[in-house]
């Protein structure tokens, strides 16, 4: 990060600063299209994993809209895709959303139906942010190159813990977000592959191939680089240790009665589990731990007074009840062995207590 200390330039600016801090982001670029295996025209930065999903799906939605008017996106996508799909069908595209199996899978046969009659675009992830179930990426992206149809994948997760490369997953147009890498809070990057069409979202300027106008982020680029090739360098000593992370976590509930792990048994995003937990509500148990130090999500959110179930648990046939009582639980770096077993030993507690309350 040296490289952005004292950079006062503007990328776009011709004098000796901009040239300056446009090197700087040029390399970031370099480095990051170097560790993906793609060209690095091919990198568009972003401000978030929001901003690129939306702009690898709206865009590319909106630049073929000539060739078909239909949109398909599976239904546990990320509300950043769910969102622009459900805006596309207000601008009067023709919107498929294609139903997960009870554990969460989006199945390539229910996708390829649901693209029969042609389609401007398809989206999905690379794995789910709360069942971690992975998607067949590789295999639909292959499917729909023969039909000549773009798939834009929300590949946020993946950095650390799947192979992300360009070769790995297929797929024309894929968003990242550095922060879900341990690297930098509002950056984001949009590979997309030569040729596919996109419209940018905004208007006035010419930053970013035209595709994202205003002023770079370069010291968020250069983050999101090391990030980027760290993550990507390092994937299966830390796909491995989060998996044993997790087992260890699960391994030491073994005591507690009336729970299950939500999503496929198989294929899961190393680290990332939700856990429907009896007797309890997931936003107390949340805060309860939050007490104690232990940081969790639950896959209901309070909208307006009332919870609601996450579109995820919903498309997977959750009603408000039983999305209520989830514990989504994340490993990623800084954690250990210890500090695992003893945030394990505490949910158990506090489960205990928040039962035998309910019970009282
Ligand atoms: C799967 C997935 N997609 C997209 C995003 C959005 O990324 P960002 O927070 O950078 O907007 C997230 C973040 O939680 C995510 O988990």
């Amino acid at each position: 990060m040296t490289e952005v200390v004292g950079l006062v330039g503007n990328p776009s600016s011709p004098h000796e600063e901009g040239r300056r801090a446009k090197d700087v982001l040029e390399a970031a670029r370099n480095r990051v299209a170097a560790a993906l295996a793609c060209r690095p025209r091919e990198i568009v930065f972003t401000g978030s994993g929001t901003e690129a999903s939306q702009l690898g799906l709206l865009g590319v939605a909106r630049a073929r809209h000539d060739v078909s008017p239909r949109v398909v996106v599976g239904a546990v996508e990320h509300p950043a895709i769910l969102d622009a799909a459900d805006l596309l069908g207000r601008e009067g595209f023709e919107l498929v959303v294609v139903p997960p199996t009870p554990d969460g899978r989006i199945e390539p046969d229910r996708l390829l139906e649901a693209i029969a009659p042609g389609a401007a675009v398809v989206a999905l992830m690379l794995a789910n942010h709360e069942t971690g179930a992975i998607m067949p990426v590789a295999e639909v992206a292959g499917m729909l190159a023969a039909r000549d149809v773009p798939l834009v994948c929300d590949a946020c997760l993946g950095p650390g813990r799947l192979p992300v490369r360009v070769t790995d997953l297929g797929a024309d147009v894929v968003a990242f977000s550095a922060h879900k890498f341990n690297g930098p809070k509002g950056i984001g990057m949009l590979r997309v592959a030569r040729g596919v069409r996109v419209r940018p979202l905004w208007s006035g300027g010419l930053q970013e191939e035209r595709l994202r106008p205003g002023t770079e982020n370069v010291a968020g680029a250069v983050g999101l680089a090391c990030a980027l090739e760290d993550a990507i360098e390092d994937t299966s000593r830390r796909a491995r240790r989060y998996a044993t992370l997790l087992r260890c976590f699960l391994d030491r509930l073994v005591g507690l009665d009336d729970w299950t792990r939500v999503g496929p048994e198989e294929a899961c995003l190393p680290g990332v589990a939700t856990l429907e937990v009896g007797g309890i509500e997931g936003e107390a148990a949340m805060i309860n731990l939050d007490l104690e130090g232990v940081a969790v999500a639950t896959g209901s959110t309070c909208a307006l007074g009332a919870s609601e179930p996450s579109a995820t648990l919903r498309a997977m046939g959750f009603d408000r009840r039983r999305a209520a009582r989830t514990l989504r639980i994340s490993i990623g770096e800084g954690l250990d062995g210890p500090r695992v077993e003893e945030a394990a030993a505490c949910v158990a507690d506090v489960v205990r207590r928040l039962r035998s309350l309910g019970r009282a």
